[in-house]
């Protein structure tokens, strides 16, 4: 909650800065992001760079001065919204290197939280659990951005299960439930929303396109799945306990009744997939 007992929107996943990847190329275009998130009721953004061995190479410190001055424009231009660092890491040994040389940026540079990216068509790398687990050691948690969209888990969302145990959060895209990115996405955050598997959720914006604009409907329908006390823990409370490195404890309790059912010869696990229009609630 802010001081004035309003809601407090904090998105953690979002690509804002100008020039650094797939995101906005132009201040102009970043500009334009941070006025519609301020409309979508956004009031904290951690920007977070796409860094991607060999392709996306952003160092810590230049994301870090890239935020600084973004925010500085913000000011100038009274558009009230608070930018704090991040980046969205693309899985590799990499990581172990960058975290030696303290170059792993971390969610508010908070040293507690890294936002970690999967390949989406490939299965999970096996050696995924290890570096969570060393992360761990050090004191950093994994969040995964957007299960939803990475077509293992498509197959079987139970793959998760492991990995939450482990206490890695699970971060899925707001607008995933709108359909935006497919079916397949949709059906797969849905599933994943009714049975508590996801911890948080964020725009992942890239530009002043459809995601921005899809904000408050794809709420809307996760209210409509979750509960409205839910869906604001997932933009508000448990985001802000992350960009603030405090410690999120997960029921693990609730673990056991995660478990997915399998999928019937249709392809839809029974009563959770089931063909449009038949036991289902918010359609994808
Ligand atoms: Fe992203």
């Amino acid at each position: 909650m802010d001081r004035g007992g309003n809601l407090l929107y904090i998105d953690l996943h979002a690509h804002i800065l100008p020039g650094l990847d797939d995101g906005p190329q132009t201040l102009q275009e970043s500009l334009q992001m941070a006025a519609m998130a301020v409309k979508q009721g956004i009031q904290i953004i951690a920007a977070t760079p796409h860094v991607v061995e060999g392709i996306y190479e952003n160092e810590k410190s230049n994301i870090l001065e890239n935020v600084r001055k973004f925010q500085a424009v913000l000011l100038k231009e009274n558009i009230p919204l608070k930018i704090i660092p991040g980046a969205e890491i693309h899985i590799s040994s990499h990581i172990f290197t960058l975290f030696k040389n303290k170059e792993l940026l971390t969610i508010n540079n908070a040293g507690k939280y890294i936002l970690l990216e999967l390949p989406h068509f490939q299965p999970i790398p096996p050696y995924l659990e290890n570096l969570v687990f060393q992360l761990s050691l050090e004191g950093i948690r994994t969040i995964i951005a957007h299960p939803e969209r990475i077509i293992s888990v498509q197959k079987n969302p139970n793959i998760l299960i492991p990995l939450i145990a482990q206490g890695v959060l699970l971060q899925c895209t707001l607008t995933s439930i709108s359909g935006h990115f497919g079916e397949e996405t949709c059906k797969t955050v849905e599933v994943l929303l009714k049975s508590s598997m996801v911890h948080f959720l964020a725009s992942d914006m890239h530009n002043t396109g459809g995601r921005l604009n899809l904000i408050q409907e794809s709420l809307r329908r996760i209210e409509g799945l979750v509960g409205k006390e839910n869906a604001k823990n997932m933009i508000s409370h448990v985001p802000e306990m992350i960009l603030e490195g405090r410690d999120l404890r997960i029921p693990y309790s609730q673990l056991d009744q995660m478990q997915i059912p399998k999928r019937n010869l249709w392809g839809f696990p029974r009563g959770v997939f089931a063909p449009r229009g038949q036991n289902r609630d918010q359609g994808c």
